[in-house]
């Protein structure tokens, strides 16, 4: 496989599956905006169907989860109509495409882990838009992966770990939701999963996380922990954190088909952690 289609490449996730694809010896195409624009149908079928690519690792999206709130119509042209254009020239060049999901795609209500094939519910805008994606692929292509993923994290994004540790500069006291459970996920253990996954051809739907689960709380802690910063935290409810988009309590993701797929697992979020935070020069070993 040559010429690996990576839309996003400057977000968190695609910018490392690009370097994990070059790692590995693949050429890849990663447009900017201004190359690849989702809002444009012409833009997408005149860049993809003349690329010669592959494969397509569809990382792009709309990911202001509150902001969505309020620009419903752009979320669902970016993540839902944008990845239906995608599919149709996945489908025309006959090549595989991966789309990347989300927890969201649940209400967050069950007890225990969700799994590929419970219901999705969603209860956000971001949600909803990202579920019409998975929709869209799954109706066009039989030569796809949808993944579910949770709480990414990139050494050079804006992520919670990041806003942690700005935050610490300048309070002494930080209120961090301890209702809502889900997995952190580092995009360099996420990336290492898809390009595996280009290797094979099990198609489907798939959760993929780092191991463990946490709350924002436990999590914050954690970072607070390893990179030795003194901060006093206080554990609040969601309903006490003013926020525009209503976010799933349970964001738990189980990883069993992974298992039993044959796909190597991620670490667990703690190790994750531990190496950004080694990466990013806040701990020593
Ligand atoms: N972040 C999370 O916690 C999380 C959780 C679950 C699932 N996911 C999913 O994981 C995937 C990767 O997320 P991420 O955190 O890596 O995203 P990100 O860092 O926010 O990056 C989003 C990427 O999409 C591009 N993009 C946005 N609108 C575009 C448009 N109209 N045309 C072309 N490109 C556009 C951005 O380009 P610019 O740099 O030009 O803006 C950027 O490269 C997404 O599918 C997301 O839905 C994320």
């Amino acid at each position: 496989m040559n010429n690996i289609l990576v839309t996003g490449s400057t977000g968190q996730l695609g910018s490392d599956v690009v370097k994990e694809l070059l790692k590995r010896g693949y050429s890849t195409l990663s447009p900017n905006r201004s190359e690849l624009n989702l809002c444009s149908e012409d833009n997408i079928r005149n860049y993809i169907l003349n690329s010669n690519c592959e494969a397509i690792v569809h990382c792009a999206a709309y990911t202001q989860v509150d902001k969505a709130e309020d620009e419903k119509d752009l979320c669902i042209k970016i993540n839902a109509t944008a990845t239906k254009h995608i599919a149709k020239c996945a489908k025309i060049l006959d090549i595989p495409m991966i789309y990347i999901s989300t927890d969201y795609v649940f209400d967050g209500t069950k007890d225990g882990k969700y799994t590929e094939n419970d219901e999705t519910n969603p209860i956000n805008i971001y949600g909803e838009s990202k579920l019409a994606g998975e929709k869209y692929v799954q109706e066009i292509l039989d030569k796809y992966y949808i993944v579910r993923t949770s709480w990414v994290f990139n050494i050079n994004g804006k992520n919670f770990i990041e806003t942690m540790l700005r935050l610490s500069k300048a309070n002494n006291q930080l209120s961090i939701v301890n209702d809502q459970i889900g997995s952190p996920t580092y995009t360099k253990d996420l990336s290492r999963l898809l390009v595996d996954m280009l290797e094979t051809s099990k198609y489907g739907l798939y959760h993929a996380t780092n191991e463990g689960y946490c709350s924002w709380y436990e999590f914050a802690n954690t970072i607070f922990k390893l990179a030795n910063i003194n901060i006093d935290i206080k554990a609040i409810n969601s309903n006490e954190y003013a926020s525009r988009a209503k976010r799933p309590m349970n964001s738990k993701l189980s990883k069993d088909k992974l298992i039993e797929y044959g796909f190597k697992p991620l670490p667990h979020w703690e190790d994750a952690l531990k190496d950004y935070l080694i990466r990013r020069g806040d701990l020593l070993i």
